[in-house]
């Protein structure tokens, strides 16, 4: 059946009921961000303007909390502070007042970077950087102007909804390691290990390439200097911002998962993962595995613990456009879906998106017969494809508007590898190929065989999205799934 793309006033009244909504979420019905067909429907997003990173997110008192960078007054970057966001699943969200603003005279006036969640008992802590204007003499964010100062600071919430925090009036790493030519000195994180709280900063040494400083503390507020965790090589392109040529590593991770140690970091615009062995008597990492977690528009991303203890990765999936259509369209960037992460035993990085996702599945898209395989169209740029095979046949996946080919990828059973778009992705020797896509508005979020997300963004112009036409061709089996997505909120406004 047919349906108008508005809902009628009872269905509205309806959803409303069942999410609760309040008189603000109803009124900003009416804004124009909720009928842009661009802005997504299932994924986590402000009701508008800036975001980036996710930060701190954490499962606490029965509770998802998710915290991201936020530009309260525009669509572009600029006075970083903290959005807040909760949800019962890692699906729906409820937003919450901003947990950080800068405050004015303190050492994150600038700035409220990015950091992370640690829980002790009944209180969350969040290690954060805070950012300051300084003379070139005293930055950090080594980018040719010179002119910012970083400094890790601590936040405590006692509340149970983590709505009301308390910032520490001093930062608790005041300054980055002596005599280092630093790069950047941000992003921290932090986590408990027997006795001692380690945390890990984001930085990088000019000329020499990125790093991962390690500190250690015994009560959170008094932290000494260890070492690089681990470093990385600059590519010895010189480029005014330290991060696009492997000079400073941004917002780095390093936890433990399943028997090993895992650390991500983003730079050169990627993500890395690194898998190996901690020696927890001298506290070094050895990495013996390393790659990419996406091919593209997929960065700085945190994880956390679920309530399964599963460990969940989200990343800020940024706009592929300019400053002025993000002005223009008054929003940039949005969450990542939440991909579970896990290791094989021989370090290798496995990506799965949340299984749970399946419950916001509205039905089957039919698969219909082409000339040389079968053609799925997800309406209104909304749906879900699950393409799975046998590895001794070749087939191929395009993603299209009917007109603009998005992505194409093709899996050669000769190489047992897939070829995205010019990236070739080696699967190992036990791997099916197996391709998991969401589109959802303006994004794509692929899956290559628990391997590596491929998340790319595409735009269009007018009111309405087009219709998403996903053609699989080859010789083998193919089996091909498609779902179309229920929306998580009744506007596009995640409110
Ligand atoms: C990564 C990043 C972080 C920083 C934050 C500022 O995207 O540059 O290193 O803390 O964004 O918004």
């Amino acid at each position: 059946m047919k349906r108008s793309l508005s809902p009628t006033r009872r269905e509205f009244l309806a959803t409303a009921a069942t999410l609760a909504l309040t008189p603000r979420a109803l009124l900003a019905q009416s804004s124009p961000l909720a009928s842009d067909p661009r802005r997504p429907k299932f994924h986590l997003l402000p009701a508008k303007n800036w975001m980036n990173d996710p930060n701190g997110p954490i499962f606490f008192n029965g509770k998802y909390h998710m915290f991201f960078q936020y530009n309260p007054h525009a669509a572009t970057w600029g006075d970083m502070s903290w959005y807040h966001s909760t949800s019962p699943d890692m699906l729906h969200w409820t937003h919450a007042p901003l947990a950080f603003a800068p405050t004015p005279g303190s050492p994150d006036a600038f700035g409220c970077f990015s950091g992370s969640a640690l829980a002790v008992g009944k209180r969350v802590y969040q290690v954060y950087t805070g950012v300051v204007e300084s003379t070139p003499d005293k930055a950090t964010i080594r980018d040719g102007s010179d002119k910012l100062q970083e400094s890790q600071c601590l936040a405590y919430s006692d509340d149970p909804q983590l709505i009301h925090w308390t910032k520490l009036p001093q930062p608790i790493v005041p300054l980055p390691p002596a005599g280092m030519a630093i790069t950047g000195f941000r992003d921290p994180s932090a986590w408990k290990q027997g006795d001692t709280y380690y945390m890990t900063v984001g930085s990088g040494i000019a000329r020499v390439g990125g790093c991962v400083l390690l500190y250690r503390s015994k009560d959170l507020k008094t932290w000494e200097y260890l070492h690089p965790l681990t470093s990385g090589t600059w590519n010895g392109k010189k480029t005014p911002n330290p991060c696009d040529d492997g000079e400073m590593w941004e917002c780095p991770e390093f936890f433990a998962l399943d028997g090993m140690h895992v650390l991500i970091y983003s730079t050169l615009g990627k993500v890395f993962w690194q898998s190996g062995k901690l020696d927890v008597a001298t506290m070094k990492f050895t990495p013996t595995k390393t790659g990419l977690l996406d091919l593209d528009a997929f960065y700085a991303p945190k994880t956390q613990l679920d309530a399964q203890g599963r460990r969940i990765l989200w990343g800020w999936i940024p706009e592929r456009r300019n400053d002025k259509a993000m002005l223009e369209a008054g929003w940039s960037g949005m969450m990542s879906l939440p991909r579970v992460m896990r290791l094989d035993s021989d370090g290798t990085l496995r990506l799965q998106s949340l299984p749970e996702a399946a419950k916001l599945r509205a039905g089957t898209v039919p698969a219909e017969k082409t000339r040389e395989g079968t053609l799925h169209t997800l309406p209104a740029a909304n749906g879900e494809v699950l393409c799975r095979a046998s590895s001794g046949k070749n087939f191929e996946l395009s993603i299209s508007t009917g007109t603009t080919e998005l992505m194409h990828i093709a899996y050669s059973s000769a190489r047992h590898a897939f070829l995205a778009d010019g990236h070739e992705i080696a699967l190992q020797p036990g791997d099916l190929p197996r391709l998991h896509a969401f589109v959802d508005g303006s994004v794509i979020e692929l899956i290559v065989s628990e391997r590596i997300g491929y998340t790319k963004r595409f735009y269009y112009e007018g009111s309405t999205a087009p219709d998403i036409h996903v053609h699989t061709t080859g010789l083998g089996e193919v089996t091909v799934d498609a779902w179309k997505i229920r929306p998580i909120s009744i506007n596009r406004l995640t409110t």
